[in-house]
């Protein structure tokens, strides 16, 4: 079988580290992919949102399946362009990921089906969303409706922040169409944990469990980032917390998304807010995360193609899937001044060492070859991934893979899987 695997970060380089170990898969192409994916898949140089050109290539190579793994082109509708074409891909319709797409339209799903999300006003026009801020009071959250890359919601402190935030978004539009529109949510509180389940419209399987590290220094300080690492599984998402998120929230999503002519193909991620053993929704993705997906399939027992192909075929009920006992920790190292600005091209060393250690895996973020050798290309950069009988094994094993590895400015949280270990692992 040949395979697409769609984007060019971390969570894309796991998913072909994943897909290449499948005895059904005899070449791998990645569309942009990175250095590290060369190294098991031929990247070729299409944008992962250039839908025309992605359809083009995959008739060309007659690619059998297609794996998406950014938000970006399925919000564009590639599963719906791929599938009129008569060609597989793994990923939701443009219509079901509005779930992701549009903050709008999944907290009206949550609202009109009772799934436990914060409160929230939706509004177009800034007086009125400045007018209902001041009635609410701080502290309460801003967030732009479309998608902005990660970016777009302000948890704000004060009134005075609210109504600053409502400017940037909807007044200075910076994240430009995406702010048309606010959601204004009440601020929860508690510990977040990301529940990805895998589901074929009808039936919803749970993934291990997983918590990202979103703030770029240690002790949760610092500006927000896509991501400084990630552990799985996460200690706070016991046996019975993951039985009443998928009887309360997973189960009834994808059977409202049903009823609501979106069947939902694919990974339905909710980032949820934990308080007292009770989860709420704050936000669904509908794709895997990144870079929970470094820990969650360096875990993976199962065949990932398995998997893809019974919820393609709808027959996700009679697939077992299984998930290694170990607990596994991604370390990401940036790029000095990330996530502000940053610079490219910083040469990378020790990268084959690390790799070679036990039980280390070394998934790459944004890297490019430059001359031959493997050089930095983005904000994130590596996603240094540790597997151990323990949180605290898989903890030393990742650090002692980052130790490894150097470049000019790099930088990167010393606490990744602390807060599992607290939790007692
Ligand atoms: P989102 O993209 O909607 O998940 O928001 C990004 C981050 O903002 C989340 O991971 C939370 O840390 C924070 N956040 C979003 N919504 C809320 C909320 N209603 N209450 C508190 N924090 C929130
Ligand atoms: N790790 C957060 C996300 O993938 O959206």
């Amino acid at each position: 079988m040949k395979v697409l695997v769609v984007g060019g970060g971390g969570r894309e380089h796991a998913l072909v580290w994943k897909v290449s170990q499948s005895a059904k898969v005899t070449k791998i192409y990645a569309a942009p992919g990175n250095a590290g994916i060369a190294e098991l898949a031929e990247c070729v140089p299409v944008k992962a949102d250039d839908i025309p050109g992605l359809l083009a290539f995959a008739r060309k190579e007659v690619v059998d399946l297609t794996i998406v793994g950014p938000e970006g082109p399925l919000s564009m509708g590639i599963v719906d362009e791929f599938t009129r074409a008569g060609l597989r891909i793994f990923g939701p319709s443009g219509k079901a990921a509005e779930i992701e797409g549009s903050k709008r339209f999944s907290k009206d799903l949550m609202k009109k089906y009772h799934i436990p999300t914060a409160e929230y006003g939706v509004f177009t026009d800034k007086a009125a969303a400045e007018a209902y801020v001041r009635m609410k009071g701080a502290p309460i959250v801003v967030k732009a409706d479309g998608l902005a890359a990660g970016k777009g919601v302000v948890v704000a402190e004060t009134v005075e922040e609210a109504v600053e935030a409502l400017d940037l978004i909807m007044v200075q539009k910076a994240y430009g169409a995406a702010g048309d529109r606010v959601v204004i949510e009440e601020c929860l509180k508690g510990e977040e944990a990301s529940f990805m389940a895998f589901s074929d419209g009808k039936t919803v399987v749970a993934m291990a469990s997983s918590q990202d590290h979103k703030r770029v220094f240690d002790a949760d300080k610092g500006p927000n980032t896509g991501g400084m690492g990630a552990y799985s599984p996460a200690p706070i998402v016991t046996k019975e917390l993951e039985k009443r998120v998928m009887k309360t929230i997973m189960i009834p999503t994808v059977q409202a998304m049903e009823k609501e002519g979106r069947l939902f193909k694919g990974v339905l991620y909710a980032g949820l807010m934990i308080d007292n053993g009770d989860a709420k929704v704050l936000e669904f993705n509908a794709r895997f995360g990144d870079p929970e997906t470094q820990p969650i399939m360096a875990r993976l027992e199962t065949d990932l193609i398995t998997i893809i192909e019974a919820i393609l075929d709808g027959t996700l009920s009679g697939t077992g899937i299984s998930w290694k006992p170990d607990s596994a920790v991604c370390v990401v190292m940036a790029s000095g001044g990330y996530p502000g600005n940053y610079e490219k091209g910083r040469e990378i060393s020790g990268l084959d060492s690390a790799a070679r250690q036990k039980n280390v895996m070394v998934f790459h973020s944004g890297t490019a070859l430059r001359n031959g050798r493997v050089a930095t290309d983005g904000g994130r950069v590596l996603g240094v991934t540790g597997l151990g009988p323990t949180v605290a094994a898989a903890i030393d094993t990742a650090y002692a893979g980052v130790r490894g590895i150097s470049f000019e400015g790099a930088h990167y949280r010393r606490d990744i899987g602390a807060r599992a270990l607290e939790t007692g692992n």
